[in-house]
């Protein structure tokens, strides 16, 4: 008669397997950390949060009191079947039950059948006098085994029928804590017309400022400026002036729109661009209006609106120092402080 393994064995392992396979299903609600302390605290975390439900002690609790009622059914039939075996074979049972499970596991290990025993496996077909044993399998491995057939079922109805483990889900809930992040820097990190600084030499600042022209200014501008709906932003004749300095004036019409037109629409104001972009884009077309060649009507661009400003002119010397004559990335001019900048 085999041994039996002992309940403080196998009740243990099993409780762990349940308590993993219930954590496994519950959805993760919690920001999880990484590298390999993370590992740790994401677990721990998963499971205060799993065993916080009544419901899954609740499965636990019924799981453990199963396993305990299989393991005093266990005992009786062990001592049942312990009654039925002659004399001798008591006596080594009694011997062997005494030795400790674990070595008696890692000796079972060991152990080779004889060659009566292994005559009397031996299955009856063979090839090139290669012959079969019919050993049983190990019980370890049919317990994987068993495992596995319900792990499967598990997850896959898991993963069919509930929010576990979906790319999807998983994806758009990151993504929505991230942008979160994202705006709650912006909203920390933003700028307004005081903290603009004219960035027309840093070609990063120019790259990202012409990306932003090309999808949203462009339409009424064109992309280089010219003008269409929108005035040419390349020649030195400009409909408003509501600051002094030019970068400072665009920045504020692009922050509050034009007094005088309202398809030049407040794109700061109605949250369309943060500061920071217009910041860039302000750049952006300083730089175009500066540094790159007019486009005159003859070549698309839109006929001059508006006063010629001589302080802002291209050429700058002539009438009045240009603002990149002061060899500094900003203007000097401070912008006008409005309460409507803000
Ligand atoms: C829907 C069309 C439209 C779009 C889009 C548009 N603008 Fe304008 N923009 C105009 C019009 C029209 C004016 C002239 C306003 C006026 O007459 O006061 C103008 C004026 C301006 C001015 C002042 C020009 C001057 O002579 O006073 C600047 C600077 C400017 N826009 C920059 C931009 C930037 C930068 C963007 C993109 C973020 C942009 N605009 C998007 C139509 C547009």
């Amino acid at each position: 008669m085999k041994q039996r393994t002992p309940g403080r064995v196998f009740i243990p392992i099993i409780m762990i397997s349940i308590i993993a396979i219930i954590m496994m299903v519950t959805p993760i609600g919690f920001d999880m950390s990484t590298g390999f302390f993370g590992f740790f605290t994401n677990t721990w975390n998963h499971f205060v949060e799993t065993y916080s439900s009544g419901m899954a002690i609740g499965i636990v609790v019924i799981a453990l009191i199963m396993l305990l009622i299989i393991n005093a059914i266990n005992k009786v039939v062990e001592s049942q079947k312990f009654k039925g075996l002659s004399p001798e074979q008591q006596q080594q049972y009694v011997v062997m039950s005494k030795q400790n499970y674990f070595s008696r596991l890692i000796n079972s290990g060991r152990y080779r059948q004889t060659d009566e025993e292994e005559e009397a496996i031996i299955l009856d077909h063979g090839f090139d006098g290669i012959k079969e044993l019919d050993n049983a399998l190990p019980q370890w491995w049919l317990a994987m085994f068993y495992m596995g057939i319900v792990f499967m079922v598990v997850y896959v109805l898991a993963y069919s029928f509930t929010d576990f483990a979906h790319p999807e889900i998983e994806y758009e809930e990151y993504n929505s804590k991230q942008q979160a992040l994202v705006d709650k820097w912006i909203e920390e990190n933003d700028i307004t017309i005081e903290g603009a600084k004219n960035k027309y030499l840093d070609p990063q600042a120019i790259e990202e400022g012409k990306k932003t022209f090309e999808s949203l200014c462009a339409t009424c501008h064109t992309a280089n400026g010219g003008g269409g709906i929108g005035p040419n932003l390349t020649d030195d004749f400009w409909v408003n002036k509501v600051q002094d300095s030019l970068f400072y004036n665009i920045y504020d019409i692009v922050y509050n729109g034009s007094p005088k037109n309202p398809q030049m629409r407040p794109f700061g104001k109605k949250g369309e661009l943060t500061g920071l972009a217009i910041e860039k884009v302000a750049s952006y077309v300083y730089y175009m209006n500066q540094d790159l060649p007019t486009v005159s009507a003859n070549e698309g661009g839109a006929a001059p609106q508006g006063e010629m400003i001589p302080a802002w002119a291209k050429d700058g010397g002539s009438t009045a120092p240009a603002p990149s004559a002061t060899g500094n990335t900003t203007e000097n001019a401070e912008p006008v402080k409005k309460d409507s900048a803000q």
